[in-house]
């Protein structure tokens, strides 16, 4: 069976500028994979590639064996690929809930699902409401912080938020942009449990993260690139120890991969 989420030979030139060097991997469904690189390598360009903000100049992405090629982003993350930013991208006048609720609403018309859209159909306002506050319940975010708006809420909360969003379309492949950056090292137990809680249910995670402790935490592989190109992938045991990422210059012996990894 093919992989869920394929990427193959990807490449894209911004001037004389090789962001993306024929870039392949893949993700299977249930799975979390790591995409690890110094600044510049790449990351961000082929998430943008992924999920449609961003046109490749050759290769080809497939989701579900379905190739991607000629959509935009609105059209990828109906066919199930949702993401957060690097840079938070919220709605500042809606509160917590009112954010969610937009992502249910748009999850609940995906075409494809029959079910759904019947259910969106006879679903007031109430009912998408009640499903944004689960979302928000599954991603532990506070209850008394709900009616509040994304610039009255800390970071680590906005990035909870940010991940409700993405998880309220109910995608096949979730894509983290940085999912702990800003946050308390006593947050990301929390946030690793909950992002394999995600992938056991099915769903496919790519998570972009500078921080090697917390990788190593919530992904069984990596995908490690550097100037464009995949240097190094496999399981944790077959890649870069963080020793040779430090030795090659990629990282900080503190673990710390920013701002590198
Ligand atoms: N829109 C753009 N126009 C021109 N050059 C770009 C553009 N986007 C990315 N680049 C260049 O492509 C290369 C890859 O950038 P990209 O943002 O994908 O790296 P990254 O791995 O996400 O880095 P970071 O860890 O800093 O987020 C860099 O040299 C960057 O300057
Ligand atoms: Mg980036």
């Amino acid at each position: 069976m093919a992989d869920l989420l394929e990427v193959v030979e990807v490449r894209k030139s911004y001037g004389g500028v090789q962001a993306l060097k024929s870039v392949s991997f893949s993700l299977a469904a249930g799975e979390v994979v790591a995409l690890m690189g110094p600044n510049g390598a790449g990351k961000t360009t082929l998430v943008n590639v992924i999920c449609g903000h961003t046109r490749p100049d050759g290769g080809v992405v497939r989701l579900d064996g379905r190739s991607l090629a000629g959509m935009g982003p609105a059209r990828v993350a109906r066919l199930g690929i949702a993401r957060t930013f690097q840079n938070l991208c919220l709605f500042d006048h809606l509160t917590a809930v009112e954010n969610v609720a937009v992502a249910v609403g748009l999850g609940a018309y995906r075409v494809s699902d029959a079910i759904l859209r019947r259910w969106a159909f006879r679903a007031g306002e109430a009912d998408i409401l009640g499903r944004a506050e689960k979302v928000l319940d599954a991603v532990g975010f506070p209850p008394e912080a709900r009616d509040l708006t994304p610039p009255m809420l800390p970071y680590g909360l906005r990035k909870r938020l940010e991940l409700a969003r993405a998880l309220a379309r109910n995608p096949k492949v979730l894509v983290l942009d940085e999912p702990v950056a800003g946050m308390n090292r006593e947050e990301w137990p929390a946030i690793a449990g909950l992002i394999r809680a995600v992938a056991a249910s099915g769903v496919g995670v790519l998570v972009i993260e500078h921080h090697w402790p917390f990788v190593q935490q919530v992904g069984q592989r990596g995908v490690f690139m550097a100037h464009g190109s995949v240097i190094a992938q496999g399981c944790w045991s077959e890649i870069l120890s963080p020793r040779e990422v430090v030795g090659r210059g990629l990282g900080r012996a503190d673990g710390v991969g920013a701002p590198v990894l």
